[in-house]
């Protein structure tokens, strides 16, 4: 199957899926790496493995707009799969629809808790023993999609959001090829 990925940032979670592309037994190849960000530092990791690479800064566009010419550019690389990555753009709705099923997503909490932001401090902030990381399919609501796996970790005496972001981050390279190898599979 054919993927793209769309990075915000430093693409550690695209890493994960290229470097498990590799596997001969992978069931995905990631065709494209795209960004709003043109500067994201994970696009020059991408271009460094062979990925072709497109970008577009969001800046003075539309969302829907923007969303268009994204969706241009899966299409052009035959993208029949998008896994979000660290992709810090809400969707427009049209957007959703025309992927929804074919699209997932990596969030770095235990969902349905801690959709949004700084998931690492509100767990620490409210107490939890426990964290995680979830991979689910996107819908129109952010982080709402239906759960496809989760991975857990400890919260530990001493723990501050980036510690346990630096966990989670492990746990998530684990999680997101096993998924999307499993989805495209099915
Ligand atoms: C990850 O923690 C991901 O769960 C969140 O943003 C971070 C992206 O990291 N949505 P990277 O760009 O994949 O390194």
């Amino acid at each position: 199957a054919k993927v793209a990925v769309l990075i915000s940032g430093r693409g550690s979670n695209m890493v994960a899926l290229a470097d498990a592309a590799k596997a001969p037994d992978c069931p995905y190849e990631i065709v494209l790496v795209g960004s709003n960000d043109p500067a994201a530092p994970g696009l020059a990791a991408a271009a460094r493995r062979g990925i072709p690479t497109w970008s577009l800064s969001h800046k003075g566009l539309k969302r829907a707009e923007f969303d268009m010419a994204v969706d241009a550019a899966l299409r052009a690389a035959g993208a029949q799969w998008v896994a979000l990555a660290g992709y810090m753009r809400l969707l427009s709705p049209d957007f959703v629809a025309r992927w929804e099923g074919r699209m997932l997503n990596i969030h770095p909490s235990l969902l349905p808790r801690y959709k949004g932001l700084d998931t690492h401090a509100r767990v620490l902030a409210a107490g939890d023993p426990v964290h995680g990381v979830s991979v689910h399919l996107v819908t129109a609501e952010l982080d709402g999609g239906p759960v496809l796996a989760r991975r857990e970790i400890q919260v530990l005496p001493g723990d501050t959001p980036e510690t346990l972001a630096s966990r989670a981050l492990v746990e998530e390279h684990i999680l997101y090829p096993q998924v999307l190898a499993e989805m495209v599979r099915r």
